[in-house]
């Protein structure tokens, strides 16, 4: 039996739903793949619960009996136990957490996460990460980086492995943007009817222009280009944004919400020039030929793919030189804390099973 430990760093969402997926499929992991899957320690950003394991009744614990800690905290506490093998799982939304992965890393752990910070910051610091894990023979999973649940990072893994030359990945990387473009372009609402009916139903953030930024859809298009091994930062990737400066910027969310009509008139224009039989698409655009990384507004033919899309759904087509003409196409719910943590788990298993057939880097 291979007895794996799990730090899990926050408990919003994704963290919440995680664990209880793990609780669901516990005795049938041991019974089917002979591995045990413990959780001595839950936290969110200023407190921790330290425990053997964390049973259903978690949430009851953490409220009672979590305390104020550090990441030694942590690493001391696995430490007293005897652990096989650990894993951190990064579910936090912080800018700030990943400065503990090096730290983590050179006492043991390996590292899953759903935050996207460590493969969106600079190159140096990409760079340096992975040569900390290799030099402490540890493994970093992040599938649910880009299109949540659904196997993007691992399918171009995949192809590359098997010395597929991958030519140009195309695709709608964001659930919000995905229902405002498949909403507008083939139905007859005005744009900011279509946004505001996208605000009310959670599918943005709480400030639309995050999404309409395209900065999220940027930071995807990054991870994928820098998995192909092409050394590029955030501000390479040339950004068409869907909100003009005097909307953006300085103007506070209220100026912002009255004012959504102005961008009307630029999207129906859009929509106007529109050919027949052809939509608005709002893709992340990466050509390996000339190293280009673009978001941008595209007409698409709607017997296309990406012109066949329809409610929050992302789609990914993955150009190689056999899938030349009909690309790989990889489509599905890219967000959603149920299948984002489906995903996450899906990462500690794949690690997991890699520990328990090589049965090396035990915690040190
Ligand atoms: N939700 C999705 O559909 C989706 C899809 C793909 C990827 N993701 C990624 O998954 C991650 C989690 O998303 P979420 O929706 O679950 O976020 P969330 O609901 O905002 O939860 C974030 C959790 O992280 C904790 N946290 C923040 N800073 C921390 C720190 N320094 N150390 C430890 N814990 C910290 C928070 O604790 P406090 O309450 O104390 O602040 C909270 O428990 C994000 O990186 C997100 O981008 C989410």
């Amino acid at each position: 039996m291979t007895t794996i430990h799990l730090a899990v760093f926050g408990i919003g969402n994704v963290g919440s739903t995680l664990i209880h997926q793990i609780q669901k499929i516990k005795s049938e992991l041991l019974k089917s793949q002979h591995i045990a899957i413990k959780i001595p320690v839950i936290a969110n950003s200023t407190l921790a619960f330290f425990a053997n394991d964390n049973e259903m009744n978690w949430k009851l614990d953490f409220e009672k009996f979590s305390e104020p800690y550090t990441i030694e905290d942590v690493i001391y506490h696995f430490a007293t136990l005897n652990v096989e093998h650990a894993i951190a799982v990064d579910v936090t939304a912080s800018n700030h957490f990943i400065a503990h992965y090096e730290t983590l890393i050179k006492n043991g752990f390996h590292i899953v996460a759903a935050n996207k910070v460590a493969n969106t910051l600079d190159y140096n610091f990409y760079k340096r990460l992975r040569n900390v894990l290799k030099a402490n023979n540890k493994e970093f999973l992040y599938e649910t980086n880009v299109g949540a649940g659904l196997p993007i990072i691992e399918t171009i893994k995949g192809l590359l492995q098997s010395g597929e030359q991958i030519t140009k990945i195309k695709g709608v990387f964001s659930g919000s943007l995905s229902y405002i473009f498949n909403q507008f372009s083939e139905g007859e609402l005005p744009f900011h009817q279509v946004l505001n009916n996208a605000v009310n139903q959670g599918l943005t953030e709480p400030d639309p222009r995050d999404d309409l930024s395209g900065k999220d859809v940027a930071r995807k298009l990054l991870i994928l280009a820098r998995e192909l091994g092409i050394n590029v930062e955030l501000s390479d990737v040339k950004i068409q944004p869907l909100v003009p400066k005097h909307l953006n910027g300085s103007a506070t969310l209220q100026q912002f919400n009255v004012q959504t009509h102005q961008l009307n008139d630029v999207f129906s224009a859009q929509k106007l020039k529109l050919k027949n039989e052809s939509v608005l698409r709002y893709v992340g655009w990466l050509d390996t030929a000339g190293n280009t990384l673009e978001v941008k507004l595209i007409s698409e033919p709607k017997a296309s793919p990406l012109g066949q899309l329809k409610g929050t759904d992302n789609l990914f087509e993955i150009y190689t030189e056999t899938y030349k003409e009909q690309p790989l196409v990889i489509q599905g719910a890219g967000a959603g804390k149920v299948v984002t943590a489906r995903g996450v788990l899906s990462d500690i298993i794949k690690l997991s099973r890699h520990l328990q057939k090589i049965n090396v880097g035990k915690f040190v």
